[in-house]
C-alpha cells in the first residue's frame, strides 16, 4: 500500500503537482505489479479451433496440413492439443498462400497499385470508445493477416499503453511528436516500435505530443502548413503497411485535423446517449468548418468512407435503441450496420489493457465473452470489407 498523507498545498499549482506526483508513483507501483515479473506484455497462444477460424479453414484441414507436413507443427503442444503463436499463424499464412488457388485468401493485404488505407477514429467526445475501437480493430486486422500500424494522436497515450508501453512509466523514447514537429523532425520509421503483438506496429504518444498543438498555433510557414505534417510523415513508411489506424484525442485540435488530412477513411464512434448524439451535431459542424479551412489552404480531402459506428450499444436499453434507430433513419448506410456492444467482457479486458482477442474464453463467462467477441468480429469484418472494396475487391 501507498502511505497516504493528506494533500495540503498553499497554491493550486503545488496542489496539482502534488496530485500528479502521487498518482504517477501509485500508477507505477500498480502497473509494476500488474505486469510482473519483467513488466512487459506478452500475447497468448491460440488454440487449434481459434487458429482454424482465423485462417478461415476447417479444423480438419489444419490437422491434415500438419499430417502431410505442408504446415510445420506449432512449438506448443499440450496434452495432444496444438497452440499457435501469432508468429506461427503468420508463417502459416505465407505457406498456405503460396499454394492457394485464390490469390489473397491467406494474405489479404495490399497488392501492387493498392493504396495505403489510413483510417482515423475521431469524435471530440471523450469516452465514445475511440481508443477501445482502435485497439480492437488493430488486433482483428492483424490476426487476419494485415500489416497494421496504429498511430496514437492522443497526448494522453491510452492507445500507447494498450500496446504495452506505459507512457506514465518506462517510456521516454521518441513519439509522434518527434516525427511531426516543425524543427528537425525525425523519420517516422525511427518513432515506430514493434509491439508484443506480432505484425502490429505502434507510433506512440505521450504528453509531449500536446506541444504540437501549441507550436501549430504559432507556427507560420506556408510551405509546410500544420495539416501536411502527418500525411508527409506517413508517406515515408507507406510501403511498409496495409492499414494505418489513427486514434484521436477528444478534441478537434491541430492533431485531429492533421490526421483528417492524412486519412483515407473516417470513422466517428458514437455512444447512443442523448448528450452524445446532440453534441455530434456540433462536432460535425466544426469538422465541416475545419475541413473547409484546410481545403481552402490547399488540402485535398477525399474519403472512401465516412461513417458512424455505434459503440457501447445496449440492445435491451430502449432509449439508446431509439437513438440508434434515429441515427440510422437519418443517415442510412453512413451508420455502420454492425455495432460494438457494451459488454463487461470488453471493460474487464480493457482494465487489464487487453482486447477481447487477448483474453482466453475460459477465463470469462462464456456467453458474455462470445457476444462481445462476435460483436467486435462483426465490426472488424465490416471495416475489412470496406478496405477490400477500396482496393477494388469484394
Ligand atoms: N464496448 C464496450 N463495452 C464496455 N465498455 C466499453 C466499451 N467500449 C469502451 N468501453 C469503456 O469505456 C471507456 C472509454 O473508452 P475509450 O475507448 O477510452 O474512449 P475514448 O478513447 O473515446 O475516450 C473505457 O473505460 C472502456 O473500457
Ligand atoms: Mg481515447
Amino acid at each position: 500500500m501507498i502511505p497516504v498523507t493528506p494533500i495540503e498545498a498553499d497554491r493550486p499549482s503545488e496542489l496539482a503537482t502534488d496530485i500528479s506526483e502521487r498518482l504517477t508513483s501509485a500508477i507505477r507501483e500498480h502497473l509494476m505489479s500488474a505486469f510482473a515479473p519483467d513488466n512487459t506484455k506478452s500475447l497468448r497462444a491460440f488454440s487449434a479451433p481459434e487458429a482454424a477460424e482465423l485462417l478461415g479453414v476447417s479444423a480438419q484441414f489444419l490437422r491434415k496440413a500438419h499430417a502431410e507436413e505442408t504446415l510445420p507443427e506449432p512449438a506448443d503442444i499440450r496434452g495432444g492439443r496444438r497452440y499457435y503463436s501469432v508468429t506461427e499463424l503468420r508463417e502459416a499464412r505465407h505457406i498456405l498462400e503460396a499454394t492457394s488457388r485464390k490469390k489473397g485468401r491467406y494474405l489479404p493485404g495490399r497488392r501492387d497499385g493498392d493504396k495505403l488505407q489510413v483510417w482515423q477514429l475521431m469524435n471530440f467526445k471523450g469516452g465514445s470508445s475511440k481508443s477501445t475501437t482502435t485497439i480492437h480493430l488493430a488486433h482483428y486486422l492483424t490476426l487476419r493477416g494485415y500489416k497494421v500500424l496504429v498511430m496514437d494522436l492522443d497526448p494522453q497515450g491510452s492507445l500507447t499503453s494498450m500496446c504495452g508501453i506505459s507512457p506514465e512509466i518506462e517510456f521516454d523514447g521518441l513519439t509522434m511528436y518527434d516525427a511531426i514537429r516543425y524543427e528537425d523532425p525525425v523519420p517516422l520509421a525511427d518513432v515506430i516500435q514493434e509491439t508484443y503483438f506480432p505484425g502490429l506496429s505502434l507510433a506512440p504518444s505521450r504528453l509531449m505530443l500536446s506541444e504540437f498543438e501549441t507550436e501549430s498555433a504559432v507556427h507560420s510557414a506556408p510551405d509546410q502548413p500544420f495539416f501536411t505534417r502527418i500525411r508527409s510523415a506517413l508517406e515515408q513508411v507507406e510501403a511498409d503497411y496495409d492499414i494505418v489506424l489513427m486514434d484521436s484525442p477528444p478534441q478537434l485540435g491541430f492533431l485531429t485535423i492533421s490526421g483528417m488530412a492524412a486519412a483515407t477513411s473516417l470513422i466517428v464512434p458514437l455512444t447512443p446517449s442523448m448528450l452524445d448524439v446532440s453534441s455530434t451535431a456540433q462536432f460535425m459542424e466544426l469538422v465541416g468548418a475545419y475541413m473547409g479551412v484546410i481545403e481552402d489552404a490547399g488540402a485535398k480531402l477525399h474519403y472512401d468512407n465516412f461513417r458512424f459506428l455505434i459503440t457501447r450499444d445496449e440492445p435491451t436499453d430502449v432509449p439508446s435503441q431509439q437513438l440508434t434507430s434515429f441515427m440510422r433513419a437519418l443517415f442510412q448506410d453512413r451508420v455502420m450496420s454492425s455495432t460494438a456492444l457494451k459488454s463487461t467482457a470488453i471493460s474487464d479486458a480493457t482494465m487489464l489493457k487487453q482486447s477481447i482477442y487477448e483474453v482466453v474464453r475460459s477465463d470469462m463467462t462464456r456467453a458474455t465473452y462470445d457476444r462481445a467477441k462476435q460483436s467486435m468480429d462483426a465490426v472488424g469484418l465490416e471495416i475489412e470489407t470496406m478496405v477490400q472494396k477500396a482496393w477494388g475487391r469484394s
